[in-house]
This record gives C-alpha cells, structure tokens and sequence, in this order.
C-alpha cells in the first residue's frame, strides 16, 4: 500500500495545503490513519484484534468538515466514500440502505486497482493499441469485408474479457500470421503508417472505430445490488452493442489502450484485490449525522432516524457485507462521522452507536485571520480560482492585501450578522464582488484590474451593512 506510511506529521502538513486551522481535527484524523498503517505491522494474530478508532467530526457549518475528509482520501490514497446520513433508509424501506455505503467503497477499491493495474501493463497496451491503430487506418481487404471482421475480433475480444480471460497470445500470433497473408503494398503501406503513428504525425486524422455503445447499460440498481444480484454479470450475457464513432486517432489510441489493457488483467485478481483494499485501508465519511437523532426528527411520518443509526450499527461495527466483487468485512475500514450538532448533541445518538466513534474533535469557529488565509492561501484557493478564470479572458487581476482583507471582515461580520455559514461566506461574497467583471471582463479590453479595498467597499460595502439585503445577496 503505496501511501499508507505517511507520518501523522506528514499527513497533517499536506492537509495543510488545502486546509486552514482547525489543528485538533486535523491531528486526530492523522493518528487515527497512522494506526492502521502500525495496525498492519503487527503480528497477524494481534492484528485482527485491533479495530480502528473512528472519529466524530463536531464542528459549525461551512469549517472544513467535509474538506478535510476529501482531502485526506487523497493524501492516502485511500478508498474513500463520502454518504450522507440523511439519505439513508431503514431496511424494509424503499430507498437507500446502510450497506450500499459498503458497495460503493468496495467499487471506489476496485476503481483504484484497475486504473493501477492499467497503468501497469500501459506500455504493453499502448503497443496494442498502435497496431489496432494501423489494421484500421489501413484495412486488409475491401472494407465490408473488413467490418465484419473487426467485428468479430471485437465480439471475441469483448467475451474474453467478460471472463476475465488473461492475454491471448495464439490471438496475437495469428495476427502476425494474417500479416503474412496480406498483399506487398498492404505490408508496405501499414509499415509507413506504424512509422507515422509513432512519430506521432497522424494524431488529429480522423479515424472511425468500432466502440462499445455507453448507453447500452443495464444500469445500477440498488434493490438488485442489495441481494447481491451482480448487474454486470446480467450485462455480460447480453451481446455487446457496439457502434460506429469518427474521432482522432489520439483519442481512438485511448479507447484502444482501454480495450487492450482489460484484456491484460485479470478481472479475478483485481476484484480480490480490491476487496482487501476497501477493507484494510477504506474510509467511509458519513456526513449529517447529527441529522438522524431523534430529536431532531420533527415529523412522524418519516423513515425513523433511529432505525437509520441501528441499521448503521453494525457495519461500524464490523460485519460482513455481500458486494458483486465478493463479501467484504467492515471490521478494520475507517469511519469518519461529522455532523455541526447545532439542533442535537453527540449524545443524542443511540448509545451504542456513540460508543463506536470514541475520538471527537471539534472544529472552530472560523476568525477574520482564517478567512484571509482561506482566500489566498491553499493550493488552488478561491481567489486563484478566480484570477484564472479571469485570466482567460485576458484580463490580469490583482487583489491588493487590504482587499483580501476587507472581504473577509465583511464575510465574518455578514455570518455574525446574519447566519453564520462558515467559509462559505466568501463565495457568495466574491462572486458578488466580481460579478460585474466577470460579466465585462471579455469587453473592457483592458490588460490589468486591481481590486482594491475602495472596490471592495464600493460593490459590497453598501449591502452587507444592510443586514436585509445582505440576507438575500451575500
Ligand atoms: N478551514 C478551511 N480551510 C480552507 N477552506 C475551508 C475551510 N473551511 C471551509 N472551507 C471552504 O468552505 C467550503 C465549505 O466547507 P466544508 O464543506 O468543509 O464545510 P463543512 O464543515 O463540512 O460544513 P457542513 O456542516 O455544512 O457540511 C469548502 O468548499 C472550503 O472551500
Ligand atoms: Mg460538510
């Protein structure tokens, strides 16, 4: 597991990058990662009996809950689903149940080691894919003839990979052996174009190639996934559609690449490999948890949040959840839970469930100083956004420091006097303040525009000083 040796110092100064403040959180989360990582060190008897210790994000709306978890995932390269309490049903009920959580970790896992596992044998398939290319771009016989074949190799080739067949080479030497049998100026003309290719001259030729219809998709049915019933099995025992496309060759490699590396893997290997990562280094975020107390639940003819945080219960706990890649524990995944608690404590969840996420961090409140740093510091920050979007208009923005400055006091005193919506405050802010500019930005023919605090207080200052107009504009 590439990533998971990450210090909790480590982890802590890369979420520093995107992340403002908010230390405790931060430093929790890392040790709660970095004890999986020992967790895997120590001898497999004691191993098992070690369960994580899953954290409780408590914290006001709009300081960096949900950011952190989605940073973190990446930080760790680790399986990562992100679910909303709120959208869950009790078992019996139509709708959402608990264990679809589980499902979709184990295909984020999945996703994972197939895009490592293409990555492994790219070379090999871009290889492939070139000569896929040139039988293409330059077809053996006349073309009717030709497109049914394709077609054929394509049909076989689609089989085989529906049954996770490992690369057929007989397919391949008999490829070499077609060659033998195509006429002088056909070889000749192939070779030149395998030359092009790789020298990379063809790549805006439009070429059409048979690929797989997208729309032909059984789709994913949660009843269906609940039992366990595998859609894609059902998928695989139709024909394949495929349909004809025109686009450039760089684009066709790419499908090409795609077709040709899925039959370099074996589709048994990446489903057992991608059970084991959900359940070795899996973090499932449920957000909105404060939402499924009872007190807050107000109408009686809703689902029972309660019965939301019984379903809930076990796969904290750890039980074995059935997946069309295979069953899979939830005994060592992670689990994050955030909630603001504004309208219920922690401890108006069900006792057992409390118990099952021992650490809690709180999150502060954000300051004037953070909103500064919010807008300008992390790594693709709103006002970088911002600048480079103007940017493509040919228009340079700068903000001066009193600017930044005074934009964020305005968002912390709109949230102080209005609602407190945390660091989401400044985007409505900023997209207000520059509203005009994205608008005449493209027209003004200007090179460079500052925005100065006079600019600031001229668009904004006006309203957020009006608490009624700030609550509907800002
Ligand atoms: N501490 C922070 N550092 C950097 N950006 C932040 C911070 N807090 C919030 N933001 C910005 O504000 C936005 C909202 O934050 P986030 O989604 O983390 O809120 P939350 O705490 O999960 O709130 P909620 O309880 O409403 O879900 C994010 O898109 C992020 O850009
Ligand atoms: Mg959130």
């Amino acid at each position: 597991m590439d990533e998971m040796d990450k210090t909790p110092k480590q982890i802590v100064a890369e979420l520093d990058k995107y992340v403002i403040g908010q230390d405790a959180a931060k430093k929790s989360i890392a040790v709660a990662l970095r004890n999986r990582y020992r967790r895997m060190q120590v001898p497999a008897a004691m191993r098992d009996e070690i369960t994580p210790k899953n954290v409780l994000m408590i914290g006001p709306t709009g300081v960096g809950k949900t950011e952190i978890a989605r940073r973190l995932a990446k930080i760790v390269n680790a399986p990562f689903v992100k679910v909303e309490a709120t959208k869950f049903t009790e078992v019996g009920y139509v709708g959402r149940d608990v264990e679809s959580m589980v499902r979709d970790l184990v295909e984020v896992a999945y996703k994972m080691e197939q895009d490592a596992a293409f990555t492994r044998v790219r070379d090999k398939a871009t290889q492939r894919a070139d000569e896929d290319l040139v039988r293409v771009l330059v077809p053996a016989k006349p073309s009717a003839d030709q497109q049914k074949q394709a077609q054929e190799r394509f049909t076989a080739m689609m089989r085989d990979l529906q049954r996770g067949k490992m690369p057929d080479f007989s397919q391949a030497l008999q490829q070499e052996a077609e060659e033998d049998h195509l006429s002088p100026e056909v070889q000749a003309e192939r070779q030149r174009v395998r030359q092009q290719l790789q020298n990379g001259e063809l790549e805006q030729q439009d070429v059409t190639i048979q690929v797989t219809d997208p729309g032909q998709s059984v789709g994913n049915n949660d009843m269906l996934g609940q039992m366990g019933i595998d859609l894609s099995a059902m998928q695989s025992m139709l024909p394949q559609r495929r349909v004809t496309r025109t686009m450039p060759v760089a684009e066709a490699r790419e499908v090409f690449i795609r077709e040709e590396s899925a039959q370099l893997v074996n589709d048994a290997d990446l489903a057992e490999a991608a059970i084991k990562r959900a359940e070795n280094t899996g973090i499932v975020f449920i957000d909105e948890i404060d939402k499924i107390t009872a007190t807050v639940q107000r109408n009686s003819g809703e689902v029972s949040r309660e019965g939301v945080q019984r379903d809930i219960l076990p796969i904290v706990e750890g039980s074995q959840v059935k997946t069309k890649y295979g069953m899979v524990s939830t005994d060592h995944m992670l689990f994050i839970a955030s909630g603001a608690f504004h309208e219920s404590k922690p401890s108006d969840l069900i006792a057992e469930l409390q118990g099952r996420f021992p650490i809690r961090v709180e999150l502060d409140d954000l300051g004037v100083d953070d909103f500064v740093k919010i807008l300008t510091e992390p790594q693709n920050a709103l006002v970088k956004q911002y600048m480079a979007l103007i940017a493509t208009d040919n228009v340079k923005v700068t903000f001066t420091i009193e600017a930044i400055q005074r934009i964020a006091q305005i968002a912390y005193d709109v949230n102080h006097d209005t609602d407190n919506i945390g660091a989401r405050r400044l985007h409505t802010i900023l997209e207000r303040l520059l509203e005009d500019l994205l608008y005449e930005g493209p027209d003004m023919g200007v090179g460079v525009v500052t925005i100065t605090e006079a600019y600031v207080d001229e668009k904004i200052g006006k309203i957020a000083k009006n608490q009624d107009l700030s609550r509907y504009i800002l």
